[in-house]
């Protein structure tokens, strides 16, 4: 059973690997005026057909072969409609899938955010190939990891390399610390 808000966020990208997206952008999104944490997905995978867009966040949809039921997407719908927020998908078949979730920031039953950090960092790690744009934005302030910049400066060492993912980690931790301003919701 997932807790955090940032288990979400590594079970939703993996739908988006598994739909080989070489480029995934994650948007989170904290706003106090707006009462409001919001998740959004955007890949350029194989992407799904209108029938599978309306079905797939309903529970007992899945394309796969060992277990009948997905829970991905029908869990995020569940969490976000629950806690007073919005649930959207949209997708077209070759081109790609966005998924986007909000949460009511002060309802009792939203999950803690969790450590987005070391969410981030392990699909970068895990998913090597993969290029990942993160943006985070907190009220007014904004952060962006963008793998495509790291992986040009870098060449031609690999994001996965030791001195890199630690640069990576420590990056990442920092920042978004810093947007928080040390507190975490
Ligand atoms: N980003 C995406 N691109 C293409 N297809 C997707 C995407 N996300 C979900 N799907 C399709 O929707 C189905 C349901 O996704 P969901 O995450 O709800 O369950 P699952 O991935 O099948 O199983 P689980 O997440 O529980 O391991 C997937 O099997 C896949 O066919
Ligand atoms: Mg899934």
């Amino acid at each position: 059973m997932m807790r955090e808000l940032s288990d979400n966020i590594l079970d939703i990208a993996q739908n988006s690997i598994a739909a080989r997206a070489t480029l995934i952008k994650i948007t989170v999104s904290v706003s106090h005026a707006a009462n409001r944490i919001s998740l959004c997905f955007e890949d350029n995978g194989c992407g799904m057909s209108p029938e599978m867009v309306q079905t797939v966040a309903e529970p007992f949809t899945t394309s796969r072969k060992t277990r009948k039921v997905g829970l991905g997407l029908p869990f995020l719908k569940q969490t976000a409609l629950m806690t007073g927020g919005t649930f959207d998908l949209s997708s077209s078949l070759g081109v790609g899938t966005t998924v986007c979730a909000s949460f009511g920031l002060d309802h009792i039953d939203r999950p803690p955010l969790g450590d987005v950090a070391s969410a981030f960092y392990t699909l970068i790690l895990l998913n090597p190939a993969v290029d990942f744009l993160f943006v985070y934005l907190y009220d007014e302030k904004r952060f962006e990891f963008d793998t495509r910049i790291v992986r040009q400066t870098i060449e031609p060492l690999r994001l996965d390399e030791p001195e890199i993912s630690d640069w990576i980690r420590e990056n990442l931790n920092q920042e978004i610390s810093l947007l928080h301003g040390g507190s975490f919701s």
